[in-house]
């Protein structure tokens, strides 16, 4: 990439984390009133507030896989540090709620972190470029599952969990706009290439950790029955958009990959 791609870049990253600084940190302990976790909360809602949590605990493998992806690029590097930052808030907040709204004891929580993190998280992509628009794609989803679930919160009277999501989804907005902003820049160095890469992720996109989850089919189930995320969700609300901000269309990325056969899917 060229030198002023890189310097982009890190504008891009001083620009996300001098607002994040000024406008968007939180405190897990002070900004969230736990004393409003409510323990009649649905059993669903404690699920899937679980199975996020669960995602949300790959974060060693996350950090240190994509981290070492993307070294040489001060501006992904930076960024990739503060965002673990960040995410690392997300797991504290959810198991937080777990515990407090009495969902879960202590001891539940710990066999279960324990045997999520039996396994690995491994990188879905192989280059920067196809992680950098697999993000994209996964934080805009991210942030819309939160969004989601803060309305069953409110429905159910928790202002704690209300709160915290709330808080987590600002996050996850502004990681999606920091990913979303870099493929803007890839696309101006080699649309084409990057266009063929947008393809190749898209045609195996699934959210992080799914398979390494126990359970996930179930928990999968309930997201679905909640109206919480679905591939339905996911085309009208985080493709068919993304796409559009991106200038490109469906259309256009099936005619790449026609010319393209390796793009389609491998099963
Ligand atoms: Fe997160
Ligand atoms: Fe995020």
């Amino acid at each position: 990439m060229s030198a002023q791609f890189e310097n982009r870049l890190y504008e891009l990253y001083l620009d996300f984390f001098n607002r994040a600084e000024m406008e968007r940190r939180w405190n897990v302990q002070k900004d969230i009133p736990w004393d409003q976790a409510n323990p009649r909360a649905s059993d669903e809602m404690a699920l899937i507030v679980e199975s996020f949590m669960a995602v949300e605990l790959y974060l060693p493998d996350y950090t240190s896989k994509i981290l070492h992806l993307v070294r040489k690029s001060r501006g992904r590097a930076w960024f990739q540090a503060n965002w673990g930052y960040e995410e690392s808030k997300h797991s504290l907040a959810l198991e937080q709620w777990l515990l407090r709204s009495k969902k879960r004891t202590p001891k539940e929580v710990d066999i279960f972190t324990e045997s999520v993190l039996e396994r690995e998280w491994d990188l879905p992509f192989e280059t920067p470029r196809q992680m950098m628009i697999y993000t994209t794609f996964q934080e805009l989803s991210t942030g819309l599952n939160y969004r989601n679930l803060r309305r069953k919160a409110i429905e159910q009277q928790d202002d704690a969990l209300a709160t915290a999501l709330s808080l987590i989804a600002r996050d996850e907005s502004a990681h999606y706009q920091f990913f979303q902003d870099g493929v803007k820049l890839y696309m101006k160095e080699d649309r084409d290439g990057t266009l063929e890469d947008v393809a190749h992720v898209l045609a195996r996109f699934q959210m992080p950790a799914h398979a390494l989850i126990p359970d996930w089919e179930h928990r999968g189930k309930v997201i679905i029955g909640e109206k919480i995320f679905s591939d339905r969700i996911f085309f009208k609300n985080i493709m068919r958009p993304i796409l559009s901000v991106l200038g490109t269309s469906r259309d256009e990325l099936k005619a790449l990959a026609q010319s393209t056969p390796e793009l389609l899917p491998s099963n």
